[in-house]
């Protein structure tokens, strides 16, 4: 039952034989106080102490009423309860509460023949005790200490909260920022990339699509994550070095000659000089695949006629995204092949494409993710096509012939 305090002989000796020495305080009323004790002698005594002092407070004469109260009250700051109530007992009483409430400061009054369980109860997380009978100034005291002790808790927890937010927050406009920037890297990479290759008749869907054959192929092979994403941008820029090839040699209606092809091979080192000395890991990759995207697994490549391994791994993968794409793409001089056709061509050879050309795993990895190519192929890619109209200019690009004359 819930008590309205009355005076009380248990207040009146205390107060005749200790009478407080300071003023009781009455600013207290946004502190509230929970007090349980069976005893109602004593539990009137503390009800005029707190009432005295200008603290509110709840009343109960049982564990179980004090409990429901607390469970649903979330503005109770301190729990004044007896040790030993005939439903429950102190140490009960506490983990009831510290089930919910694991800070709200508990204190326990109890009589000196229990100080020993007394003792071990504070071990076990209550926050005081007070001997019965006590004093005004005692409880006062006990009850301040509490208080400040919570308000300290509550404010460092919601303080510590208000930091996780901020900084989960912060992390969340970080992350943002990042995505958005990288975003706009790469469109900027690959826009930048188009006009390099607007000289030529492929488009930038070319280079959209490049960019996701050699993550796809970079995932089969288990190549890390960071790697795998910065081929799809990297590999945008593996003919950049085009732009510093003449436009008699690059858009010549016609056959090349042996010092004009020589001249073409050139855009694989001007890329790789274009973009060598970055500091940025996309930037650096970018300089490998300009430099090395011709190497041929068997040696026969250019410019440097690498062999194996020793040519760079972004450089094996984007060889056979580029050679599959020509392949399925429509040029003045031939027509396109169809995902068979070129898959054929890719793994069997055709005797100027040939599979030793290849590094044997990025070819495995192609064959078991082919049909993504495929896919990728006919997927529309949100750049402008400007094959129909440079097709109709009927000018023989001279780079794409000389991929294609393999
Ligand atoms: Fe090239
Ligand atoms: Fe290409």
């Amino acid at each position: 039952m819930l008590y309205t305090q009355k005076f009380d002989s248990f207040v009146k000796i205390t107060h005749l034989n200790h009478p407080p020495t300071a003023a009781p305080e009455t600013l207290h009323t946004k502190t509230k106080i929970l007090v349980a004790d069976d005893d109602t002698f004593v539990l009137d005594s503390v009800s005029i102490l707190l009432k005295k002092s200008g603290y509110t407070f709840d009343a109960y004469d049982n564990a179980t009423e004090a409990l429901a109260k607390l469970q649903a009250s979330a503005d109770i700051d301190v729990v004044l309860t007896d040790f030993q109530m005939p439903d429950v007992s102190g140490i009960e009483f506490l983990e009831k509460i510290r089930a919910f409430n694991p800070e709200i400061p508990v204190i326990i009054m109890t009589a000196y023949a229990e100080l020993n369980i007394a003792i071990n109860a504070i071990k076990r997380g209550v926050f005081d005790f007070l001997l019965k009978p006590f004093q005004p100034d005692q409880l006062y005291h006990t009850i301040k200490k509490a208080v400040k002790y919570y308000k300290l808790t509550q404010l460092e927890k919601n303080y510590t909260t208000t930091l996780e937010n901020m900084v989960s927050e912060k992390t969340k406009e970080l992350a943002n920022a990042l995505e958005i920037n990288r975003k706009m890297s790469s469109e900027l990479i690959q826009r930048l990339s188009l006009a390099t290759e607007y000289r030529d008749f492929k488009t930038g869907a070319h280079i959209s699509k490049l960019g996701l054959y050699t993550e796809r192929i970079s995932h089969v092979l288990g190549l890390p994550g960071k790697f795998t994403k910065t081929i799809q941008c990297a590999s945008a820029m593996h003919d950049i070095g085009k732009i510093g090839i003449p436009d008699e040699i690059l858009l010549k209606n016609g056959l090349l000659c042996h010092e004009e092809f020589e001249t073409m091979k050139k855009h694989t080192l001007i890329g790789e000089k274009i973009l060598s000395g970055s500091s940025y890991f996309t930037i650096q990759m970018s300089a490998s695949i300009a430099l090395n995207h011709h190497e041929r697994w068997n040696g026969t490549g250019y410019p440097r006629g690498l062999k194996g391994e020793d040519i760079p791994i972004e450089g094996r993968i984007t060889t056979i995204c580029d050679q599959y794409d020509a392949l399925r793409s429509e040029r003045p001089y031939k027509s396109p092949c169809t995902h068979r056709e070129a898959f054929e061509i890719l793994t069997k050879g055709d005797g100027k494409t040939m599979p030793e050309h290849f590094d044997p795993k990025v070819l495995n990895a192609f064959i078991e993710v082919a049909s993504d190519f495929n896919d990728i192929f006919h997927t529309k890619h949100p750049w402008p096509d400007q094959s129909q109209g440079r097709k109709k200019a009927l000018f023989l690009n001279n780079h794409e012939q000389y991929i294609n004359s393999r």
